[in-house]
């Protein structure tokens, strides 16, 4: 089939940044998707946490917040597609304008605040999508948060948890957003330490045959402290993986002024070679016990293949799609089994962490 995005990318981007998104989704949820998805190279295939994923290259949390267009994504190609953050109340977010393209850079700007339509409807989706025989394969993920008014952040990340767990292939703690007040500084020892053991209780309270694996979401502005910090409370709480990274706070030099003094998280492009450092040093801080996710700037195959040879068992990525449409998708499997197989790996798994042997 062919691809509408050179066609409808401009007209979409015509719109201001959210409108565009909103009819986007809207779009996807009603089966409006280009049918671009290839039969994945079997160089690509990789198994992580007992999961079995068709290609490594997942779609990041944030795109699907109410967890409305799952499939539609897996369509389009995606190894995984990771929906969130939800909280548990419903709750509108910060006020618009709150996100904002970077087209010269290749970079986004937001600050959403967790605008969702909260756990009862997001659970739901995914418990229906169970029950459907039509549902597209893949690995679905399930990234949750806090409400901006909880006090007691752990209680709405064990809610979160225990809602989610039996129905989530996998369940991330994200405790890395710029935009919800206060969120960030559960990355430090002591409330990480409590949080994450709030979070694997909720999840043991489920009971399941097979629990799902629980990953922990840092932002790339860590001083080293916080690094070490939260590389042994992840190994000794018993937590399952890391993804790295969220967006930025910080402003690099290259952003145009208009941007720099625009409050929220920078993602796309200028967040690849801080978000990769902070992965490199984390494979290294964890000694490959645990499985980390790369994200932040993967635009092209050579991005995502960096990203593994830093310490990535899987990638993602949110950014470069507004700018590059779903043809991305197939463009960065392909140029990514290409640079395995002239590397000589077998398989992703055995190119994860080769930068640091
Ligand atoms: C995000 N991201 C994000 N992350 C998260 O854990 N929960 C969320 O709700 C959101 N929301 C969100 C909204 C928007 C508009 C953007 C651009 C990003 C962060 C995202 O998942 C990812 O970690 C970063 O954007 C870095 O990847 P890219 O975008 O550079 O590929």
């Amino acid at each position: 089939m062919i691809d509408l995005f050179p066609v409808v990318g401009p007209l979409l981007r015509s719109f201001d940044p959210e409108t565009a998104h909103t009819l986007t989704v809207r779009a996807l949820a009603l089966g409006l998707a280009p049918a671009v998805r290839e039969v994945d190279d079997p160089v690509l295939r990789t198994r992580v946490w007992g999961l079995d994923f068709a290609n490594p290259v997942g779609l990041a949390a944030g795109f699907d917040k109410n967890a409305e267009v799952m499939d539609a994504m897996l369509r389009l190609g995606f190894g995984f597609v990771e929906a969130g953050s939800v909280t548990p109340r419903p709750q509108p977010g910060n006020p618009r304008p709150r996100l904002f393209r970077l087209p010269e850079l290749g970079a986004v700007v937001n600050r959403m605040g967790f605008n969702n339509g909260g756990l009862e409807q997001f659970a739901r989706r995914f418990e229906d999508r169970l029950g459907n025989r039509k549902r597209a394969p893949g690995i679905v993920g399930a990234n949750v948060g806090k409400n901006k008014d909880t006090v007691e952040a752990a209680d709405d990340y064990a809610i979160g948890v225990r809602r989610l767990a039996p129905f989530a292939d996998y369940l991330v703690v994200n405790v890395s957003s710029p935009n919800t007040p206060g969120l960030r500084a559960l990355q430090g020892r002591e409330p990480l330490q409590a949080l994450l053991g709030r979070v694997l209780e909720a999840r043991a309270a489920c009971k399941l045959t097979r629990n799902p694996p629980v990953l922990l979401k840092i932002a790339p502005d860590l001083t080293d402290e916080d690094k070490a910090d939260i590389a042994a409370v992840a190994l000794d709480s018993g937590i399952d993986g890391l993804i790295v990274s969220n967006t930025t706070i910080a402003r690099p030099p290259e952003l145009p002024e208009r941007f720099r003094n625009e409050a929220g998280g920078l993602s796309g492009k200028p967040l690849f070679g801080p978000s990769t450092q902070v992965l490199r040093e984390m494979y290294a801080l964890t000694g490959g016990k645990l499985s980390l996710v790369g994200a932040g700037g993967i635009a092209s195959g050579d991005d995502a293949y960096a990203k593994i040879r830093a310490g990535a068992s899987l990638v993602q990525l949110y950014s470069a799609l507004v700018y590059g449409g779903p043809a991305l998708i197939g463009a960065i499997k392909r140029d990514l089994a290409a640079r395995l197989k002239a590397d000589g790996f077998a398989s992703v798994a055995d190119a994860v962490g080769a930068d640091h042997h």
